[in-house]
């Protein structure tokens, strides 16, 4: 673990004060588990049976398998795709409770949401093969709503995903096909893996971790139709303007976090707050004042300029400010230390759905046939938690960075446009075959607190940013670079090689956006980067190449949840190269190890790579991308 905890200076000042009042944060609990051990650390340490755990001891006679029998390489496959299965469940739960609610809205059940972007919905249907003409919008809508509900519960084998099938390029499905992970159904592929790696069942590691690619494509589609429905729902988000860190706290008005990552809530809250601006001044505040956390935050940033406060590790310190009357949270990535946090202060924690409740908390059950009246009593609750703050304990670090974000596909297209009206993707083609820009990464993500908070990201991005290579964001990755000063045009003119610089400045001088563009292109939350693979499926296309051989990198640098084990997996499966900036537990066992970082790229183009060093990371990536380019220059 690193010395340094966070390279944010407003949460290093938020440390401080928790030390100053003994409360102990994410930071300290991270420091209290060093050092690892090394079974867990390294993946091979079975709990999968009530017989273990099951430790392999390589040396031990008897030891270097578990009681079943299983060897390092089984323990090692099954541990890994476990995580996939939580991360794609996570992930395609969240799709289904949109497509739920869109299909409410078809068949009338349910007047609070409405359809907002319909050409979006008329996009879609054509995709995925639902008539339009002369139809309808809402029989459209129902249609659209019941095809994707329809993913989640097939069980006939002989069939595909459709959102898979709509949105991937025909070779890539070929290469799925072939080596048979092309999902039928979600809640089958995800029940059939839990099946597959129960004790005494799957023992060979290549084909749990084909079980695990299959689990990994249902992510990819879960998120697919939740990006797409929640765009529908909601908009589809522009470029805005708007600010970052802790300093986005305001003393003077009622404060509110929207946290976690369904924008089924935090949509109706940001909506009904700009109402009930007059309830919070008859309390004696300024007006209301919502920041984001986590990918709840980046969904009402990317579609309402909502400012970002924090994320993920330093969710806790949100509440140090003192000024933080309610942290609204749906479900993921919320930490249950939250309660502990607000213990100190008068801030009410409020949980809102069925499956995600933290004891002693205040869980208001969030209804969605009355999402407008839920949402103005959760207002209502932070109201009365204003009044009870305490003034004298209000410490907000006057820190807070410009951010300009909203990069959907269709916005960065649209921009794209500008230049080039009938090919827009053109753009970035013509900016790599001329050499003014290398490649294109992708920075996603997570924290983890095995290194210093924030550093990976920042670090990377800058060092990428300087070899001419066009950044895209998302998740908590696009929050550190936001609260750090990267996401604007300043950033460019700091760190941008010369190429890049003067791909943005045609491209401002394109645009016509008030503000210049930032460093990098933030895509949105953890569920939307199906939106950064449409945008290379476009590259791909357009260069004329496969998915593999596209000049383009993802990494990961800071990566933690389960639902980043299944996008990385994803990602490999598309043949992309993944880069993570932890040492995965696959290193237990040398034949998956690997298997995940060498082999695979034989047979999906794809691979991952580890590596904890920021600065070496972004050489490799640099290299990857070179010799990406190389290839299709030699080619030619
Ligand atoms: Fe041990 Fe096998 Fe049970 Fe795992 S499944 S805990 S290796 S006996
Ligand atoms: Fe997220």
């Amino acid at each position: 673990m690193s010395e340094q905890r966070t390279i944010d200076v407003a949460a290093t000042q938020m440390l401080d004060k928790a030390k100053e009042i003994g409360f102990l944060t994410t930071f300290d609990r991270a420091k209290a588990q060093e050092p690892r051990c090394t079974f867990g650390n390294t993946g091979i340490c079975c709990r999968i049976c009530l017989q273990g755990p099951c430790r392999i001891l390589p040396k031990k006679p008897g030891g270097n398998k578990g009681i079943c029998g299983a060897a390092d390489y089984t323990i090692v496959a099954r541990n890994t795709v476990r995580y996939i299965a939580g991360g794609a469940a996570a992930h395609s739960d969240h799709g289904r409770e949109i497509a739920q609610v869109l299909l409410h809205v078809a068949e009338g059940h349910n007047h609070d949401y409405k359809i907002t972007d319909a050409d979006k919905l008329m996009r879609v249907a054509k995709n995925i093969g639902v008539e339009t003409e002369g139809r309808d919008v809402m029989d459209i809508c129902k249609d659209v709503a019941s095809a994707a509900l329809a993913e989640f519960g097939r069980v006939d084998e002989t069939q595909e995903l459709t959102w898979l099938n709509a949105y991937s390029p025909e070779e890539r499905l070929d290469v799925w096909r072939k080596t048979t992970i092309m999902p039928a159904g979600i809640n089958l592929s995800l029940a059939k893996l839990l099946h597959q790696t129960h004790i005494g069942v799957d023992a060979d590691p290549i084909n749990i971790i084909f079980g695990g690619l299959k689990a990994a494509l249902c992510d990819f589609n879960g998120q697919h139709l939740a990006t797409d429905l929640s765009d529908i729902l909601f908009g589809t988000g522009v470029p805005v303007v708007t600010e970052a860190n802790l300093g986005a706290i305001k003393a003077d008005k009622v404060n509110i976090a929207l946290h976690g990552h369904n924008p089924l809530l935090s949509q109706m809250v940001v909506n009904a707050a700009k109402e009930m601006q007059d309830e919070a001044k008859a309390a004696g505040a300024a007006g209301i004042n919502l920041v984001g956390i986590c990918c709840t935050g980046n969904e009402v940033l990317t579609r309402e300029g909502v400012a970002i406060a924090t994320n993920f590790a330093t969710q806790e310190l949100a509440v140090m400010t003192g000024a933080m009357d309610a942290m609204v949270v749906d479900v993921q990535c919320i930490m249950p230390s939250l309660r502990s946090a607000a213990e100190c202060f008068h801030t009410k924690i409020i949980t809102t759905m069925p499956i995600m409740k933290i004891p002693g908390s205040y869980h208001f059950a969030f209804d969605e046939d009355h999402a407008v009246d839920s949402a103005k009593e959760i207002i209502r609750l932070a109201i009365e938690a204003y009044k009870n703050r305490d003034q004298a304990q209000v410490n907000i670090p006057n820190i807070k960075n410009k951010v300009v974000a909203g990069f959907t596909l269709e916005a960065i297209l649209n921009i794209f446009g500008k230049i080039n009206p009938e090919n827009p993707i053109r753009v970035i083609v013509d900016a790599m075959e001329a050499g003014e820009i290398k490649g294109i990464a992708a920075l996603i993500g997570c924290n983890n607190l095995k290194g210093t908070h924030d550093h990976n990201h920042t670090a990377m991005a800058r060092e990428l940013a300087k070899n001419d290579i066009f950044l895209l964001a998302g998740g908590c990755s696009a929050q550190a670079h936001a609260l750090a000063g990267l996401m604007n045009g300043d950033a460019v003119k700091e760190y941008a090689g010369e190429g890049l610089k003067k791909f943005y400045a045609r491209l401002n001088a394109a645009a016509g956006l008030t503000e210049e563009l930032p460093l990098m292109f933030h895509t949105g939350s953890c569920v939307d980067y199906s939106r950064q693979q449409d945008f290379i499926n476009l590259v791909a296309k357009e260069m004329g190449v496969s998915i593999p051989e596209v000049p383009y990198v993802v990494s990961a640098p800071e990566a933690m949840s389960e639902k980043a084990v299944a996008i990385g997996s994803w990602n490999v499966a598309y043949g992309n190269a993944v880069h993570v900036g932890v040492i995965a537990p696959t290193v237990g066992s040398q034949l998956v190890n690997d298997v995940v970082t060498k082999v695979a790229e034989d047979v999906f183009g794809g691979f991952f790579f580890w590596e904890p060093d920021a600065l070496k990371a972004a050489a490799r990536t640099v290299e990857i991308i070179e010799e990406r380019s190389w290839k299709i220059a030699m080619r030619k």
